[in-house]
């Protein structure tokens, strides 16, 4: 590790890190570098603090700060606002669950690598239109899951999903085993609980665990 920041310039090139992108949700920004720390040790190379906390945009801050060698997105980007406050914070990249032309417009403003939701063909369709083919499967078990995702491949040969909410260490290589999944996020790796309790240990057993996974043989 030498300290320095990889250049991010687009969703593509978040997903190329790794198999696994850690969700976390972060009540304490005193924890936050030190949890960067642990994902690292494990061997995953971004993470995606969610905007669901008061203490989340100190995070992001922290993480990027002091441990910039791991890629600190933000997560939960609900509106144009959110993707400025991320970007002030030091996020470089943002996962948002859907997509509004007002978030497609800020992130392309901004030149901001953006990870936007779709599930339906209509969503995925208009999330093309507005330039982007690197998205978040989200929610992916309720939305159809692996089979959802097998039928999008020869439908839309040129989009990437990244899917998330409901997957698990047994699910990870089915996932991965598909051609157009070339990573999946989820928050079992550094769950709020563990956090709060500050077990970097098991977090870096975690993370070694998701940076490891294999897709699944056929
Ligand atoms: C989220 O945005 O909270 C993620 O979908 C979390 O994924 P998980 O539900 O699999 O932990």
């Amino acid at each position: 590790m030498d300290g320095t920041a990889t250049r991010i310039a687009s969703a593509r090139e978040v997903m190329a890190l790794g198999p696994f992108i850690p969700v976390v949700t972060i009540d304490e920004a005193d924890h936050a570098a030190e949890l960067a720390r642990a994902l690292l040790a494990g061997g995953l190379r971004t993470v995606e603090v969610t905007l669901r906390t008061p203490q989340a945009l100190d995070a992001i801050h922290a993480i990027a700060a002091q441990v910039p060698e791991i890629v600190v997105g933000a997560g939960t980007l609900l509106g144009a606002a959110d993707i400025t406050r991320a970007r002030k914070a030091g996020a470089r990249f943002g996962v948002s669950p859907g997509l509004t032309p007002q978030v497609a417009e800020a992130a392309r403003a901004a030149n901001f690598p953006l990870l936007p939701g779709a599930v339906t063909a209509s969503e995925i369709m208009a999330a093309r239109e507005h330039g982007f083919t690197a998205l978040k499967f989200f929610p992916a078990k309720a939305a159809g899951g692996l089979d959802a995702l097998k039928n999008f491949v020869p439908v839309f040969a040129d989009v990437v999903f990244c899917p998330t909410g409901g997957i698990g260490l047994a699910d990870g290589p089915s996932f991965l085993a598909l051609p157009n999944v070339p990573c999946y996020g989820s928050a079992w790796v550094a769950t709020a609980e563990l956090i709060r309790a500050r077990d970097w240990k098991t977090i870096t057993e975690n993370a070694r665990k998701a940076a490891a996974q294999k897709p699944a043989k056929a």
